[in-house]
């Protein structure tokens, strides 16, 4: 920490962090667009403007590092009338169409044009209209609205190692465009919405779906693989309606993958609602009772998969498992659960459970592994399989599916294939934490409302497992 003074008082900050990362850590804002804590630093839009002590001249806060004893002014005529100038230049030639874009109401310019602009134009000359263009498979630029900050080409540069865009021309002409004659088609198209700070960039994807004032937001931990990215849930009529990053500067976490942040639909849509017997839909109380004679008349049982299952559910199912001596479970059912982190990108990685660690770390697994239970299954060795949110593995003896119970937040075309189907409530009905790669452990909150008495898988397994607890309490004491 270092000693610096803002407007006259002293404030201990981060040396680490840039001005206005330090700033804006004690409450001083400086408002900005270029910056990102993620990116190189380029001074380029002049949105950062503060006074230096014994600096004649108005200096940009991006570029200037935090060091002992500096002293800088945020609020003086000359910074106001500095950052007015500049708000002045960029909403020369902005269209005034805030009513019909998808960035209102979380856009940079927006906010600056609120605080710093002086709320007016002497603009009098016609706006440049250049139509809008299709860049990517789930990407669209709206070049009147660009403020040409580089945000979009850094992070493609730096961040995703792809140089798609470009910036062209020059002056009243730059124009930020395809530098290939493809359309984007990586991972990070939502990333790029993301960072624009203005409404230039825009998916597909969610493109009109909502005002997002009229969204509830939770925070959140992506379900979509390993890595763990801290989300901003948006949720709106108990539906989820979009994943925007929630920036974690001590993780280094600033990014969502397209692959986690579209993955969405599944909340919302082809739930699985009702009990399933043999592919029919029946009563929980009759798959219950069935359980706990199927369980009462096997010698072992099995329990695959759990990686999609909160840390405490995990640790609540385990508290029950672990009373009835003759269940094994294996949490791993995919080749990268059982090796070290393989990545797809710089995100994304292989394994697309997020907790697999939390599963491994609480003993979930078996010496053998998933092919251990396969074989024992099919040999029947187990007598009854209990598989959570997974695919029936390939392997399996299709006479024994009978003797599979699955465990399922949406309808698939297993359910109907097995003995049982049991509807589970998905993580962001609960809220807990998952661990991640790198065994951190992040609390999510509870996102959405459950159906009414739709169980988590817990609370399932307490359904069949304390009757046979009772009853074989009651043996022991005689009175049964
Ligand atoms: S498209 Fe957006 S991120 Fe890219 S330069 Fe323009 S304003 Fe910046
Ligand atoms: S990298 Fe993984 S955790 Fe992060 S957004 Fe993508 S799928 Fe989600
Ligand atoms: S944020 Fe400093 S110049 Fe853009």
């Amino acid at each position: 920490m270092v000693k610096i003074k803002i407007d006259g008082l002293e404030y201990d900050v981060n040396e680490k962090k840039n001005l206005i990362d330090a700033a804006k850590d004690v409450g001083v804002e400086i408002p900005y667009f270029c910056y990102h804590p993620a990116l190189t630093v380029v001074g380029m839009c002049r949105m950062c403007l503060i006074e230096i002590e014994g600096v004649p001249r108005l200096q940009a806060a991006c570029n200037t590092p935090v060091k002992e004893g500096l002293s800088i002014i945020t609020q003086s005529d000359r910074v106001k009338e500095g950052r007015a100038g500049t708000m002045e230049f960029l909403l020369a030639n902005h269209p005034l169409d805030c009513p019909v874009c998808d960035k209102a109401g979380e856009c940079q310019l927006q906010d600056n044009a609120f605080g710093s602009g002086s709320g007016r134009s002497r603009f009098e000359f016609e706006k440049r209209n250049i139509p809008q263009e299709e860049i990517g498979t789930n990407l669209i630029i709206n070049h009147n609205r660009c403020i040409v900050c580089y945000r979009c080409v850094r992070f493609e540069e730096e961040k995703v190692g792809e140089s798609n865009l470009g910036l062209f021309e020059r002056g009243y002409h730059s124009i930020i465009g395809l530098a290939k004659n493809e359309p984007i088609n990586h991972n990070y198209q939502g990333a790029l919405a993301d960072i624009c700070p203005v409404g230039a960039l825009l998916n597909h994807e969610t493109l009109f779906k909502s005002r997002v004032w009229w969204y509830n937001t939770h925070e959140s931990i992506c379900h979509g693989c390993s890595t763990g990215c801290n989300v901003q849930a948006n949720v709106r009529d108990n539906k989820m309606y979009r994943y925007m990053v929630k920036e974690n500067f001590e993780q280094e976490m600033y990014f969502l993958c397209d692959k986690g942040r579209f993955d969405l639909d599944w909340m919302n849509e082809n739930r699985l609602l009702s009990y399933m017997e043999n592919g029919k839909e029946t009563i929980s109380t009759q798959v219950f009772d069935k359980l706990i004679s199927e369980i009462n008349s096997s010698s072992s049982i099995a329990i695959l998969g759990g990686a999609h299952e909160t840390n405490e559910s995990l640790a609540e199912l385990l508290t029950l498992v672990k009373s009835k001596k003759n269940i094994i479970w294996e949490a791993r059912v995919t080749d990268p659960q059982y090796k070290d982190t393989e990545q797809v990108d710089f995100l994304l990685t292989k394994d697309y459970h997020p907790n697999t660690r939390g599963a491994t770390d609480l003993g979930l697994t078996t010496s053998n592994g998933i092919n251990g239970i396969i074989h024992d299954f099919n040999s029947k060795k187990i007598d009854l399989l209990f598989i959570i949110k997974e695919a029936i593995p390939e392997g399996i003896d299709s006479s024994r599916l009978s003797k599979v119970v699955l465990l399922d937040t949406n309808v698939t075309d297993d359910l109907t294939k097995v003995g049982y189907a049991v509807p589970i409530q998905i993580f962001a009905e609960q809220g807990g934490s998952f661990t991640n790669k790198n065994g951190l452990r992040q609390n999510f909150d509870k996102s959405l409302k459950p159906v009414q008495g739709l169980l988590n898988t817990s609370e399932f397994f307490k359904k069949i497992i304390d009757p046979i607890k009772k009853q074989e309490e009651a043996l022991v004491h005689g009175n049964y």
